[in-house]
This record gives C-alpha cells, structure tokens and sequence, in this order.
C-alpha cells in the first residue's frame, strides 16, 4: 500500500501506530491531528526528518483542510484515531466529545466519500476508510455473561462510549447507503507506551513513583481486557490488508483483570524495579475514591472472527507487557516530566482533588 492518511497520530495508540507502520512497510504516513491536551508531538521524535511522516496540525472537522490532504496526498487509506477518548472527561464535559467524535468523524467521512468517488475503479476498490473504535459501545456486562462479539447490540452508558457508537453507526450507514469502502474495529483497553497518563495504567505509574495515592474508583472489582498496544497495531494492519469492507472485527487482549489486579501487580513491579524507593510498598499507597458515575462493570471481547478470518491473535501476554510499559515510563521520566504541564495538573485537580487530602477520598 502507499500513501495512509491517518488522524490522531500524536496521541497515544495513534503514534505507535505511525511508528509501527512506518518501521514495518516503509511506506508514508500523513498525520492529522488537532494537538489536544493529548496530542504530544515528543512521541514522535524518532521520525524528526524523515520524509515518510508528514505531520499537520488541524482538525478531522475542517472540511477544506481535510479535502486539501486527501487531494494532494491520494491516499490509499484512512484510519482514523483522532477522537477524545476519556470516560472521565465525557462525564464532566460531554459536549466536546460529540464535537470531536460524532461531528469530526461526519465530516472526515463526507470528504472521504468525495475524494473516493473521483478515484478510477481500481483505486476505488482498493481505498479503506478504517475507523477505530471501541468496545464500549457494547455496555457493560455481567459476570458470566459471554464476552462482546461483533454481533452484541449496542448499548453505550458514558458519553464517551455514545459518541463512538454514533461515529460507528455513521460508517455502517455509509457503506450501507454509498458503497463506501469501511472497517471499523472495537478494541478493548489498551496499555504501552505514550499512554496520557490520565489512563488507569500510566496514572498508577506516575502517582506511585512520586509517593501520591493511588484512586481506586470504588471497590476495585470492575473487569477490563487489556492488550499491549503493539498488539493492537498489528491488528489494524491486519485490517486494513486483508479485512472486508463494511465489516467490523473486536480486538482484544484475552486478558480480563480486575483493576485491583492491574494495581497490585503495578505496585509489586514497582517495588522489585525501584526497590530503594522510600514509597516501598507501593501498595500501601492505594486508596479507594468514589465510583465514577455509570461505570461499566466488565468488558470482554470475543475476537475470534479476527483470529479466523485474518489470522491475528495478541502477542503479548499481560505480565509481560505490563513490565514492559512500567519500564518504558521508568526509562522515559523527561516524558512524563514534559506532559506533567498546567493542563495536566488542572485536570488532576479538578478530577481527584489536591493529593493528598483527594477530594473524592471515601470515609
Ligand atoms: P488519545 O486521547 O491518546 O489520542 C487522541 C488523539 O486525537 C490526540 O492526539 C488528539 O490531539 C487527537 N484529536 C482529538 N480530537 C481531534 C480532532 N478533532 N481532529 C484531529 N485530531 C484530534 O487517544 P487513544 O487512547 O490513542 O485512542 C485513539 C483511538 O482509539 C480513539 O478513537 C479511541 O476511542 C480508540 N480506542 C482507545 C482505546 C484505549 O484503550 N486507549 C481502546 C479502544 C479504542
Ligand atoms: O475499553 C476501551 C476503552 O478503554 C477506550 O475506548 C477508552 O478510550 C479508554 O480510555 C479506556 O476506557 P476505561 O474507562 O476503561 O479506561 P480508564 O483507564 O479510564 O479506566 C480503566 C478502569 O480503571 C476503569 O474501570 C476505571 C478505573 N479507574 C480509572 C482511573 C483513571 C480507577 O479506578 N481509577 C482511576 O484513577
């Protein structure tokens, strides 16, 4: 393949992407990206000169902008990863999300379906409109309920998960009603490197390490499946080379944890890879906050029409790429140092409070 336009490639999956596209195929990237509070440029020093990543700054709902790239870039793809994408922040500010990711991904695709039209047959047969999303669209589940297929009804609970539904179902109705050549992919958690660290994971890291508490929303027990986002790469390019337009394939790690689980194993990596910390052991740092409003309990994703039918399954097991990622934050502090700005910090106390008294702090 040549030329993909990907958008949100600074942020977190979206520059492992890019990095891993570029390394595997060689072939060249153009980056938009609105560089939000979770677009960080840094991730992508290692291309700094290199003509294959093309980074723009703009935004998947500037009409004229997008048409500009794809005309003088003749794509062969477009993945799209520019959203906002924290269950947290849709809570105290919904609005933003429908902006980003309903009417972003409107307008990403009326321009996508423009220049694919003028494409010549073979063109049009080969070009990928590859949306990524999520799987909490699916709702929550309960224990013994079977894991997400890709036939589980929708039913999203947060604002965050809403408006990815909604983006979803614009891309069925386009192939449905135009032919547009779709995949969409609902993954589950992702952790690795360049994570915000907003996210459970990177938030734990970062928090333990400074001797802060560490939130747990609630009694801990919620059920998330995590993959390493390498993984979840490989899986897009899977996707884009052999999926079948208008179909929509589930990612996920086989790996459903607790997130007391995800925390204790945290804080006993931490203690074995920073053993002179005077915060040993991290666990005595944990502390239990209230529960985030409508939380979803337990995802889980089925993904063996992926495995069947593209032949991907994840690489990684969780332990092992759990340490991977602690060290990759322990290696990578001038990062966290970098991200660790005024919007950061606002955002960490309008969210938890000022540390340690956490306003959220449960009697
Ligand atoms: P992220 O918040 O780290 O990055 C989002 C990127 O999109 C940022 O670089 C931001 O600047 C950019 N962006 C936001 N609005 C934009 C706009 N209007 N125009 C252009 N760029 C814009 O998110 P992430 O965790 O890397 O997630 C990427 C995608 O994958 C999202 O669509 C998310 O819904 C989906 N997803 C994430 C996970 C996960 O665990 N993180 C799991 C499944 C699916
Ligand atoms: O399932 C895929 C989704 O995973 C993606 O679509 C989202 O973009 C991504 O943010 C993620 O959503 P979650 O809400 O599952 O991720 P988060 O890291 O925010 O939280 C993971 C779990 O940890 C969740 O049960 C809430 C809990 N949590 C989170 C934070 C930030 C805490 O207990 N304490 C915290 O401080």
């Amino acid at each position: 393949m040549n030329t993909l336009l990907v958008t949100g490639g600074a942020g977190f999956i979206g520059s492992n992407f890019v990095l891993d596209w570029i390394s595997e195929t060689g072939s060249t990237i153009v980056n938009l990206d609105k560089l939000t509070y979770a677009g960080n440029l840094n991730n992508l020093l290692s291309l700094k000169g290199d003509a294959r990543h093309v980074f723009v700054q703009g935004d998947i709902a500037d009409r004229p902008l997008v048409r500009q790239l794809l005309a003088q870039h003749r794509p062969a793809a477009i993945v799209n990863f520019a959203a906002e994408s924290h269950v947290d922040r849709s809570i105290h500010a919904p609005g933003e999300f429908i902006q980003a990711n309903v009417v972003g991904v409107y307008a990403l695709l009326e321009e996508a379906r423009a220049y694919w039209n003028g494409l010549d047959g073979t063109a049009q047969n080969a070009f990928r409109f590859l949306h990524v999303s999520t799987d909490e669209v699916y709702g929550t589940l309960g224990p013994d309920d079977p894991a997400f297929t890709e036939q589980t009804a929708y039913a999203p609970n947060s604002p965050y998960a809403a408006s990815k539904a909604s983006a979803d179902h614009l891309l069925r109705a386009y192939h449905h009603t135009y032919g547009l050549p779709t995949l969409t992919t609902n993954c589950s958690n992702n952790y690795g490197p360049y994570q915000y660290p907003e996210k459970l994971i990177p938030l734990m890291i970062c928090n333990a390490l400074q001797g802060k508490p560490l939130p747990v929303y609630g009694d801990g027990n919620q059920i998330r499946d995590w993959l390493y986002v390498g993984d979840h790469c490989a899986a897009i390019r899977n996707v884009l080379a052999k999926g079948k337009a208008g179909e929509t394939y589930n990612i996920g790690g086989c790996s459903e944890k607790t997130n007391m689980e995800v925390i204790q194993t945290l804080c006993k990596l931490l203690d074995e890879l920073v053993p002179g910390s005077s915060h040993c052991p991290h666990s005595s740092l944990i502390t239990h906050v209230t529960d985030r409003p409508g939380h979803d309990r337990r995802y889980a994703i089925d993904a063996r029409k992926i495995e069947r039918e593209l032949g991907w399954r994840p690489k990684a097991d969780f332990t092992g790429g759990l340490r991977r990622t602690v060290q990759w934050y322990l290696e990578h502090q001038a990062w966290v140092e970098k991200v660790n700005s005024g919007a950061y910090r606002k955002w960490m106390a309008q969210q938890y409070g000022e540390a340690p008294t956490m306003r959220r702090l449960l009697k």
